[in-house]
């Protein structure tokens, strides 16, 4: 490699034309409009009220990707293009387009020099508020979040359900437990168990849906609420499952607290996460870092942070290849 080749590498890696490209176009719906035949630029920036000459320039850079290709008249999606349409199922949409939470959190890598010097999120530099109050104050938003999270865990729900002894706990709260889809997976897979979800709404009232569809709503309650507020006492396992990484130590701690104050001296407190080191990857620990302000921790994180409220770390599970389970019980 010659030095101009490490120079034109770098520039493609840091490059933002690319990855913005991406997105607009997935915004602009232009991966399905030109599905099959295509169109012309002139038709599409019709119907879409953009700039013809602009739409032109951005056609132009997604055909060197091979995103889309030229047609005789104008562009059409190519066969590699396809995995962006909407309908492709794999999380693309959600994580590239600006109008919905995972393409709209993504944008907080701009303050990611905000972070590194603070340590803080940088969403609500970017955005006026936090990610939790942006979701809460926008339902489009919400609900294109909750979808990213139930599509995300679709591949990952069975090894979580098998790869752990549920059996145990009689009674489980899932705390932050979305949709519902692992707490409504475990209880069908467990016939003896009864399960407590806890959300924010509207999130919480669509786990209801979910544990009627998995028919196990005669087993499952739901509670809309806060989870720096006391939790649903007296339960078995209080499960956390991605949520400790989206909080900063102090927000940790009060989540902590509120899984404590309500699990009895013999219950256990699971955490479900990639952790660092084992399975989180560097990419995703800078998105909870500029996002959240949090981070994927590390098991002697975990033992440290649950050590100050009287958990010791009796086990860790891997249960599939990006997440583990780690099990505290309290000491006193
Ligand atoms: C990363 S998602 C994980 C959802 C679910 N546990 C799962 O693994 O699919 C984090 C969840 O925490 C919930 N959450 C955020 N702030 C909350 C709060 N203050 N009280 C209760 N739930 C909250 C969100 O609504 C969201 O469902």
């Amino acid at each position: 490699m010659t030095e101009h080749d490490d120079i034109a590498e770098i520039r493609k890696l840091a490059g933002l034309a690319t990855p913005m490209a991406l997105r607009v176009a997935v915004t602009l719906g232009l991966p399905d409009r030109l599905r099959g035949d295509g169109a012309t630029t002139e038709q599409v920036a019709t119907e879409s009220g953009v700039s013809p000459v602009a739409l032109g320039l951005l056609l132009g850079h997604l055909a060197t990707l091979g995103v889309v290709e030229h047609t005789p008249t104008g562009y059409r999606t190519t066969g590699y293009g396809t995995a962006l349409c909407t309908d492709a199922g794999n999380g693309l949409t959600n994580f590239l387009h600006l109008d919905m939470a995972g393409g709209r959190a993504e944008l907080a890598f701009t303050e990611l020099l905000h972070s590194v010097t603070t340590g803080d999120g940088g969403y609500a530099r970017r955005y006026g508020q936090d990610f939790w109050a942006d979701l809460a104050g926008n339902p489009g938003l919400r609900a294109s979040f909750d979808q990213q999270m139930t599509d995300r865990f679709r591949t990952q729900i069975p090894g979580i359900v098998a790869g752990y002894d549920w059996d145990r706990f009689p009674a489980i709260v899932d705390v932050g437990g979305g949709h519902g889809t692992l707490l409504a997976a475990i209880l069908a897979a467990h016939p003896r168990l009864r399960g407590h979800l806890l959300d924010v709404d509207p999130t919480a009232t669509e786990a209801l849906r979910t544990f009627t569809t998995h028919d196990v709503g005669d087993r499952a309650q739901v509670t809309a609420g806060s989870f720096f507020d006391p939790l649903p006492a007296g339960a078995d396992a209080y499960l956390l499952c991605d949520i400790l990484h989206d909080w900063d130590d102090e927000h940790a701690h009060r989540i902590l607290a509120r899984c404590v104050e309500a699990v009895p001296r013999s219950g256990r407190v699971l955490v479900i996460e990639p952790v660092g080191g084992r399975h989180a990857d560097t990419e995703f620990d800078l998105a909870m870092l500029v996002i959240f302000g949090g981070r994927e921790r590390r098991v002697d994180e975990f033992r440290a942070l649950a050590a100050a409220h009287g958990l010791v770390l009796d086990a860790v599970t891997d249960l599939t290849g990006q997440r583990c389970l780690l099990e505290f019980r309290r000491t006193g």
